[in-house]
């Protein structure tokens, strides 16, 4: 049998500026994922440049770049990965176990109360709602003080509402100065973000300021698709409206 070859991501050109809200779409497949990791420094490029503050993190060994990530980059993820046995703050605490010899429980529960569950701090994951241990979840990726925050598909499992509860503590995550990059398939939250990048078979499509109108324009054609949707087939929704509007079905 023959060896194929993926190439995941190819010709990408992508520059970052600190401070900004910037979201990666894209059918599933296209390469969202992968190039995430490699702006998180969770991957190096096979070929091409990568630098993260200008310094060369594609030239790092693994050691290297497990330095960065500790110390400037924060993880979001669909499945919220928190430990289900223990409460809340000591969720948040585990960075901070991994980065520091010593470290004060303060800093964990200061940033639950940045994401507006200081008061839930001693819950565990299995007494939440989703939208709860999504915020557990972005208050330990925030814990080290990152400068980037890095959030697959984390409004995945959410419902509308919840989503638009994360989408709001991002944006007040960027007001505070975190450059924050959201990689989502669903156009309605996508559009959220100042700057959007379209990947299609590992190349970024098109890379435009997301202005008013066309925030308006889609979440419009979302909210209409979504009460379409409600009447015509109730129970029958196995994709949502943005999902399909993304797919351009
Ligand atoms: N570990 C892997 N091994 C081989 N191929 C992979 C791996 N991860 C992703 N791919 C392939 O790379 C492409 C991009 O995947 P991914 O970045 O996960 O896309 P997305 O996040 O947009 O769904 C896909 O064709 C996928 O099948
Ligand atoms: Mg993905």
């Amino acid at each position: 049998m023959g060896e194929s070859v993926v190439l995941a991501l190819g010709g990408v050109d992508l520059t970052i500026e600190e401070g900004e809200f910037l979201s990666i779409t894209g059918a599933s497949g296209s390469g969202k994922s992968t190039l995430m990791h490699i702006i998180g420094c969770l991957d190096r490029p096979t070929s091409g440049a990568v630098e993260f503050q200008g310094r060369m993190v594609s030239a790092m060994n693994e050691r290297q770049l497990a330095q960065i990530r500790n110390q400037h980059v924060g993880f979001v993820f669909q499945t919220f990965n928190l430990i289900n046995r223990t409460t809340a703050l000591d969720n948040v605490c585990v960075p901070l176990m991994y980065t520091r010899r010593s470290f004060s429980r303060k800093t964990a529960r200061k940033a639950l109360e940045r994401v507006g569950l200081g008061p839930r701090a001693s819950h565990k994951p299995s007494e939440m709602s989703g939208g709860e241990c999504q915020r557990v979840a972005i208050a330990r990726a925030i814990v080290n003080n990152p400068s980037l925050l890095l959030a697959d598909e984390p409004t995945g499992n959410l419902d509308s509402w919840t989503s638009e509860q994360i989408i709001k503590t991002f944006h007040e995550l960027r007001a505070g100065g975190i450059t924050v990059v959201l990689v989502t398939h669903e156009m309605d939250i996508a559009v959220q973000a100042d700057r959007m990048i379209h990947m299609r078979d590992g190349r970024i499509v098109e890379d435009a300021v997301v202005d008013e109108n066309r925030r308006v324009e889609v979440l419009a054609l979302t909210r209409n698709a979504h009460e379409r949707m409600a009447r015509e087939e109730p129970a029958a929704s196995t994709q949502s409206p943005s999902a399909r509007l993304a797919s351009g079905a």
